[in-house]
């Protein structure tokens, strides 16, 4: 048994079955934009709700193929199968050129090549998938014990990003611990296990609030210090952050059974309902003062909700499940009443208003990954329980 973590009680009422019930509404839009996107992979939205397109090598790459390989795994049909294969060649050209390639190589090769794997067993697609978790793991630096996240290319400079662990990188271990599986090495599982545990040891603070980055001197690998790039300061919590933590440290529970990161992950999920405005959708930081403008990040709701409702399909206990999964659906019910797309036949995405980075005045956009993990958590409404991490 984990320890008990309770959450504050809902805000307001829940109407529990009209989230439930908006899968099927979701997978439609999603099925409407397959022509108009054809082979590109959305990067952010625009203006009038339409995509500005990826470039080789963006991290946001494959969120896209994501939603595309979950709605055939929910459907079986053909379409979204065939515009998910569309892509191989983009992942293909990607492992070209290592130079470029971060520790991103997670989310953009489990949604792509490791689901292609897991719903059509390609084996190229596998073998692409393991030649990404080759290239993840060398990015692993054992004195410290965590996945070095930027290259020494990044505008930081090589003396901050060659000692730099990131929190999001919580979502890019699915691929080591999948290629463990996959060739019965656990070398890959070992590494992303104790990155896992460096990064609850320095990232997350005492209160369960999160840095977004910590840094480590590049030659020694001694720890030095949490900071920001993307939140508003060192010392405040960025709230897509603090998602990718909740999400990410529950699905460490999930590939190790260690019960130490299902129980951190109700502690910052429990920091991130205490702190989420009561409309259900976050503000992009948690401690952002109250006279800057209060910008909504529909992406940290999203990854914040499926986190929520994957926390609870881990739970034994059947009342502290219920909590959980409430909280989920009230966050995905914010997102529905508040940015939902669907209604608008002209808009290609599914979330309004995100904020991607809103120091460089990106902040309210659609975002393929709020897209992808809105579609995530409503099917973890549903009670799916398989998907590509
Ligand atoms: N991985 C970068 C972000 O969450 O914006």
């Amino acid at each position: 048994m984990t320890e008990k973590v309770f959450l504050r009680p809902l805000p307001s009422a829940l109407d529990e079955q009209s989230v439930v019930n908006h899968l099927p509404t979701v997978v439609e839009s999603i099925r409407r934009n397959i022509a108009k996107i054809g082979e590109r992979n959305p990067k952010i939205g625009t203006a009038t709700h339409q995509w500005d397109y990826c470039d080789q090598f963006d991290w946001v790459s494959s969120f896209w193929t994501g939603e595309l390989w979950l709605s055939y795994q929910m459907t079986g049909q053909e379409v979204f199968k065939n515009s998910a294969k569309l892509r191989k060649s983009y992942f293909a050209n990607m492992l070209l050129d290592p130079f470029w390639l971060d520790h991103d190589l997670g989310f953009q090769y489990s949604l792509s090549c490791v689901a292609d794997y897991k719903l059509t067993e390609d084996e190229e697609s596998k073998m692409m998938a393991l030649r990404a978790a080759d290239h993840l793991i060398h990015r692993f630096r054992k004195i410290g014990g965590y996945i070095v996240a930027w290259n020494d290319t990044h505008p930081l400079g090589p003396e901050v990003t060659l000692g730099k662990s990131i929190i999001d990188s919580l979502q890019n271990t699915a691929l080591l611990f999948w290629a463990s599986e996959i060739t019965g090495s656990p070398v890959y599982a070992n590494a992303a296990k104790r990155h896992s545990e460096t990064l609850a040891k320095h990232i997350v603070r005492d209160d369960f609030s999160t840095y977004h980055s910590f840094n480590f001197d590049p030659i020694t690998q001694q720890p030095l210090k949490g900071e920001t790039f993307q939140g508003y300061a060192d010392d405040s919590c960025w709230a897509r952050g603090q998602s990718w933590a909740i999400h990410g440290f529950a699905q460490t529970y999930l590939y190790t059974k260690d019960e130490q990161f299902l129980t951190l992950a109700k502690k910052l999920a429990k920091y991130a309902t205490d702190h989420i405005t009561d409309d259900g959708v976050p503000v992009w930081d948690y401690q952002l003062p109250s006279d800057e403008i209060q910008y909504k990040d529909s992406s940290a709701g999203a990854i914040t909700a499926a986190g929520l409702l994957l926390i609870a399909q881990c739970i034994e206990d059947e009342q502290e499940a219920k909590m959980y999964r409430e909280w989920g659906l009230y966050l995905l019910q914010g997102l529905m009443k508040q940015c939902d797309l669907t209604h608008d036949e002209r808009a290609v995405g599914l979330l309004a208003h995100g904020a991607s980075f809103v120091k460089v005045g990106l902040c309210d956009n659609m975002l393929p990954y709020g897209d992808y993990y809105y579609l995530e958590a409503l099917m973890r409404a549903n009670g799916y329980q398989n998907f590509f991490w």
